[in-house]
């Protein structure tokens, strides 16, 4: 397929808003609280923003110039920039990782759904933590409508990407990012007034550095790659959309805080109403399910809230699950030469079918396991420290070693002018600091058993 033929996104303000698009989403409102609260809250905060700063934004950098300069998908770009040599096996690694992430990622999406119906017919109302609990447990475990919202999703997802990027992913953002974070800071303002709260700020920003330890500092670092959605090439394939008057730093450095922020004001959300509602804060995956309808009970306009919220969610989750359907699509579009709509269909179907394992394993699989977890906690553990976290090492070394410094400075210079001394530190650190330090913590966690 040539470039000129390539959908591409309208503008400067387009990229930012798809971007963040796919960075905010589960990863944020979801998983970030119940992976914060099962890890350490404040001392995994500060190890997490340490990670965004010197991995996330140099590999955020790095894959957009890696998909402007090839334009090309997750693993056609390798195959561009790196011919002949085997650096395509990274490309190979994202268009994996997408896939066991979709399969999971879905599977909570779906959730959000069964709770907007639930938000509407007011079936929080008057429950106590404990019996929101319950119902979060039955739910999940019963097959049938868990599995059905999961397609649903899926089907949702498959046809925005259809569609295509100019006109399904960026529209969709644009009206959806904005909204969600109005509504995420009236429920942060709620949760905070409520008596109690303030326990639940201390265990998010009052860092208790005597709990770091090395799993903690390892789920700190796939926190920050799933979250601002590095290491498989979604922004390598949104990159290849960005035309040459993007500016690529300035951008990565807005699409990285956007997400930070929206992951704290998630934290600020959930841990204050948990302490005050009597929660524990090693909730596991159905914390925010839990917590959130307790909150919407005790506010004014709840039920409107809640009913909002989840869609608001649900609709966050959805810019991200179309930003990783798109690169398993995009790959097969360009590299099989089939249109859109097969493409989609193909990956829609297969995902959906690995999908349905992890949903039922809340209910009839769940003593399917390995290494100790069942395979939906496989699956959101081995994406995040294990596929993204690899695939963000390899693509920090791709780009200041193989790429090099000169072309990547070329790239980015094609958008804006930037100051040497900044630029050079960049590079610096895709170069030495990135590599080394997720190095050091993959090797950590090579040696010391008992991290899963
Ligand atoms: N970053 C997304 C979220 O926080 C999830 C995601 C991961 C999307 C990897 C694309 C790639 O919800």
């Amino acid at each position: 397929m040539s470039n000129q033929k390539r959908d591409s996104f309208s503008g400067k303000f387009g990229v930012i808003v798809a971007a963040v698009g796919s960075a905010v989403g589960l990863g944020n409102i979801w998983r970030f609280p119940y992976i914060a609260g099962e890890n350490g809250g404040g001392a995994f905060l500060l190890i997490y923003i340490f990670f965004v700063i010197i991995i996330g934004i140099p590999v955020m950098m790095s894959e957009f110039v890696i998909g402007r300069r090839s334009g090309s998908n997750a693993m056609g770009s390798f195959r561009k920039l790196a011919p002949k040599t085997s650096w395509w096996l990274v490309g190979l690694m994202g268009i994996i990782a997408a896939f066991v992430i979709l399969a999971f990622y879905s599977t909570v999406s779906g959730w959000t759904l069964e709770y907007i119906f639930q938000a509407f017919k007011n079936s929080f109302s008057g429950k106590t933590h404990g019996q929101l609990s319950n119902d979060f447990n039955n739910f999940t475990a019963s097959s049938f409508h868990p599995i059905l919202w999961q397609i649903v999703v899926m089907a949702i997802t498959a046809f925005i990407v259809f569609r295509g990027v100019s006109k399904g992913i960026e529209k969709a953002s644009k009206i959806l990012m904005p909204l969600l974070l109005v509504l995420i800071i009236a429920v942060c303002v709620r949760s905070l007034t409520l008596p109690g709260a303030s326990k639940g700020l201390e265990f998010l920003f009052k860092p208790d550095f005597s709990k770091i330890t090395f799993k903690v500092v390892l789920m700190a670092l796939g926190q920050a790659a799933f979250s601002l959605s590095i290491g498989m090439g979604a922004l390598i394939t949104y990159g290849s959309y960005i035309r040459k008057d993007t500016p690529l730093l300035g951008t990565s450095f807005q699409v990285a805080a956007a997400d930070t922020i929206i992951a704290i004001l998630s934290g600020v959300m959930v841990f204050p109403a948990l302490f005050a509602l009597g929660g524990e804060s090693t909730g596991g995956p159905g914390l925010v399910f839990i917590t959130l309808p307790g909150i919407f009970q005790s506010m004014p306009g709840g039920y409107v809230f809640g009913i909002l919220f989840f869609v608001l969610i649900f609709l966050a989750a959805l810019t991200s699950t179309i930003s990783v359907l798109e690169v398993v699509v995009a790959y097969f579009k360009e590299d099989f030469k089939i249109s859109r709509l097969k493409a989609t269909l193909i990956a829609t179907i297969s995902i959906s079918i690995l999908g349905i394992f992890c949903t039922l394993s809340f209910g009839p699989l769940k003593n399917v396991k390995l290494f100790d977890k069942t395979i939906f906690g496989l699956a959101d553990y081995v994406s995040a420290n294990i596929l993204l976290t690899f695939g963000a090492l390899l693509i920090v070394i791709f780009t200041g070693w193989y790429l090099g410094k000169s072309k990547f400075i070329d790239e980015v210079k094609l958008s804006c002018k930037v100051n040497p001394i900044v630029l050079n530190s960049i590079v610096f650190i895709i170069k030495w600091v990135a590599p080394i330090a997720i190095g050091a913590v993959a090797i950590g966690a090579f040696f010391i058993k008992d991290l899963m």
